[in-house]
């Protein structure tokens, strides 16, 4: 059986200072806030060279937080990829702002510029460029768009820990970017956790206080907020497992980079493309066929888990059905929705693992 993902198997490979790091935050005892979390932060934005760095709850209030601290809300419009998971949208709502969405590129998978473009309206008030699947989105081109309407570009990391375009991290083009760090993602821990990063400083205090129910210290309460903070065991997780991210993320562009040459002039196959300058690191390796409910099945059938992402495109699921949309007005998200495939891409994934998916997948198209 080869699955597709096996986090236990990444625990094992760094259990000693993983077990090190829970076992200091009971010993600490302080289960909210305190060092570990200003330890996390610090290392986090130093890393990807942003001034702040503020934890959160988990990705989707990483979003909400920056669109609320922006002041976007009623009345306001917000561009957002059609084919995305759906926090991506979801964050929009939560506001009171709609969204709209824009289609993806056929090569690439982000939100097209084009398309985007044709959407600005005068209630526009944001950008959010998803790096999905670990490939970079537009940003430099979304930024001018930005620019020239004078809107802001925010940016949802969820999938793109370290990607980066023209030697410049994922996450540091926009005004504000979120990060999750659910358990699988490329940084993932050990339960829902979060954090936004951002150089603004006035922003970084606004998110700082709604996510602290709009305190900065105790009994601080400013402005009304929420509960959105980063949990102390998870961020000393997260500070151990940072240290490992790079290298994990080596290993997925190699198994990434093992998968494509196997695939290699397989015309039932289209393996994921690389945008120009940038990197791509490859949370999810989706090929796309036109068979590929049935390869699905094939590959279960032979021992090996695959997921789509995603079954539906955004604008076509039931939760926003009420816009009526239909899949001429997104051509690109309709057809992906039914062609992409994900396979088994995770640091401890052997070579020999990645062979045996690639020949399951070239024997069902010779059958
Ligand atoms: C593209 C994208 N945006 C946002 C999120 C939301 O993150 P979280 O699950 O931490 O709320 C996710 C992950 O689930 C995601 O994949």
């Amino acid at each position: 059986m080869i699955p597709f993902v096996n986090l236990r198997l990444q625990y094992e490979s760094i259990q000693a200072e993983i077990d090190q790091a829970v076992k200091e935050v009971f010993t600490q005892s302080q289960f909210i806030g305190g060092e570990p979390v200003r330890k996390f932060e610090t290392e986090f934005a130093k890393l990807l060279g942003t001034n702040h760095c503020i934890g959160t709850g988990n990705g989707t209030d990483s979003l909400f937080l920056i669109l609320k601290a922006l002041g976007i809300g009623s009345g306001d419009e917000v561009i957002t990829p059609a084919f995305s998971c759906i926090p991506s949208a979801e964050c929009i709502t939560l506001t009171g702002a709609t969204p709209v969405f824009a289609d993806v590129d056929n090569l690439f998978y982000t939100i097209d510029p084009n398309e985007v473009d044709r959407k600005i309206t005068p209630k526009t008030k944001a950008i959010i460029a998803v790096h999905l699947y670990g490939q970079a989105a537009p940003v430099s081109h979304l930024k001018s768009l930005c620019d020239k309407h004078k809107i802001f570009l925010i940016e949802d990391c969820a999938q793109a820990h370290l990607t980066k375009e023209n030697n410049k991290f994922a996450g540091t083009f926009g005004i504000a970017s979120a990060f999750s760090f659910y358990p699988t993602k490329n940084l993932g821990a050990y339960g829902d956790a979060g954090c936004v990063i951002t150089n603004d400083n006035n922003l970084a205090e606004k998110i700082r206080r709604l996510a602290n129910h709009g305190a900065l210290r105790r009994d601080d309460h400013e402005i009304e907020g929420t509960n959105s903070r980063l949990d102390t065991l998870q961020a000393a997780i997260l500070s151990a497992k940072l240290k490992h991210l790079q290298q994990w993320n080596t290993q997925r562009a190699e198994l990434a980079q093992c998968y494509t040459t196997l695939f290699k002039n397989n015309k039932h196959i289209i393996a994921p493309a690389i945008r120009e300058n940038s990197n791509h690191t490859f949370h999810i390796f989706a090929i796309r066929t036109k068979q590929r409910n049935a390869l699905k099945q094939f590959l279960s059938d032979n021992g090996i888990e695959t997921l789509i992402h995603y079954p539906e495109g955004l604008p076509f699921t039931k939760a926003y059905r009420h816009k009526n949309h239909s899949p001429k007005d997104f051509p690109v998200t309709a057809s992906l929705q039914n062609e992409a495939l994900s396979l088994p891409v995770y640091p401890g994934l052997t070579p020999d693992a990645v062979n045996t998916v690639a020949q399951n997948v070239k024997n069902y198209f010779l059958g």
